[in-house]
């Protein structure tokens, strides 16, 4: 018998308006074995739609919690004896006039304090308006520096995105939204978009990397069936395999064992594959450096390729060469190169992408025997 099935699963909800969505979500979902915890900022009296909602969720048995700030759930003193398995902000916002940074800094603070709070498998949804998260899954893509670049802010809490939704509204029946800068007001939710992140996921909803694998074997194993598939790759873990094999995981998630998440059941392999496999994350920002140094009539541009994948790997996803100037008075030659970081399987804040690039610098400038400018 699986005992797992027998663990209640701790969903939270942060920065409730009227208690409508969670209310919803109750009453769709009563039947799982989910234990609610709906919250909301303000600590204020509450009014009759609060409070109807309030009684819906609590007949359902929920829980309802009332002065909770999202930034600081693990030190709540009830929320923070509890892991979650789910945890879902619709529609962050400060409660003012809009204000793109602090927006972006309560849901970094947020995404932080979350994770402190999620167990193992957990993930955490957050909904925002057309635009706002700054993805390619946009209906209307905005500019970067104009969005609240949700993937930054997560991969500064240690979180990639691993699944992103058109936010869904209508099965949610019971669902206004409310909170208009900080009003009982509604909002445009048209095109409105669930971001879904995780620490770190073995399978994704759709591809995983395997660096040690061919893809041709691989794909020969997902022909034969499940015990096969899995004695196969147990037997071949500690042998060399050329290539990266990237292969859509939908073919053969009929094969995997699912439990009923929809999680892919790890225990039994856990320690042998964890490893191996990386999650990938969607829509991963990318940060882009100019590097100019002096060069001789020695340097070889393929040594700065080599010197790059050999020092920061796949981290860098390309590298342009971009300017080529010749100081006439010295004769001397310059070359400025374009590196793009981005990584679908590694966390990538921008800060940590600077120290990883001043770091590639000094490497090439004592390598390559070339002057940084
Ligand atoms: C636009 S409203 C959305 C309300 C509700 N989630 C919905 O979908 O209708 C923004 C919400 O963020 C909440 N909020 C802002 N800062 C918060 C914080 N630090 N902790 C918890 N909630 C916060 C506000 O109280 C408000 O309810």
């Amino acid at each position: 018998m699986d005992t797992n099935q027998k663990q209640p699963k701790f969903v939270l909800f942060v920065g409730e308006g009227d208690f409508s969505y969670s209310a919803s979500y109750v009453e769709k979902q009563n039947s799982k074995n989910e234990l609610v915890f709906s919250t909301c900022l303000n600590s204020g009296i509450l009014n009759s739609k609060q409070n109807k909602n309030i009684e819906i969720i609590k007949d359902n048995g929920g829980s309802v919690l009332t002065d909770v700030d999202a930034t600081q759930l693990e030190s709540h003193p009830v929320l923070s004896q509890v892991k979650f398995r789910k945890i879902i902000f619709n529609f962050p916002h400060v409660p003012k006039k809009m204000n793109i940074g602090q927006n972006r800094k309560l849901v970094e603070l947020f995404l932080k304090s979350a994770e402190q709070i999620l167990d193992s498998n957990g993930r955490i949804h957050v909904s925002l308006c057309k635009g706002q998260g700054g993805t390619d899954a946009e209906v209307e893509v905005r500019e970067w520096h104009n969005s609240w670049q949700i993937v930054e802010l997560a991969s500064r809490a240690g979180l990639m995105l691993c699944d992103i939704w058109p936010f869904d509204v209508d099965s949610f029946e019971k669902y206004e939204c409310t909170g208009f800068r900080g009003q009982s007001k509604s909002f445009n939710m048209e095109a409105a978009v669930t971001h879904v992140f995780c620490r770190q996921r073995l399978v994704s909803s759709g591809k995983f990397v395997s660096q040690k694998f061919s893809e041709d074997s691989l794909k020969e194993w997902f022909k034969s069936d499940c015990t096969e598939l899995y004695r196969s790759l147990s037997q071949k873990l500690d042998s060399p395999f050329s290539g990266i094999a990237a292969v859509l995981i939908e073919s053969v998630k009929s094969k995997i064992i699912l439990n009923n998440d929809s999680y892919f059941t790890v225990e039994y392999f856990k320690d042998k594959l964890l490893p191996m496999y990386r999650s990938l994350s969607l829509f991963p920002a990318s940060h882009t450096h100019d590097t100019s140094f002096w060069v001789n009539e020695d340097f070889k541009e393929r040594n700065l390729f080599v010197l790059v994948r050999r020092t920061v790997g796949l981290l860098v996803k390309s590298i342009k060469l971009v300017e080529i100037y010749c100081d006439e008075p010295t004769k001397r030659v310059s070359r400025c190169y374009r590196f793009v970081y981005q990584s679908h399987g590694e966390i990538l804040p921008k800060s940590v992408v600077s120290c990883i690039h001043s770091q590639l610098r000094l490497t090439i400038e004592m390598s390559l025997n070339v002057s940084l400018r």
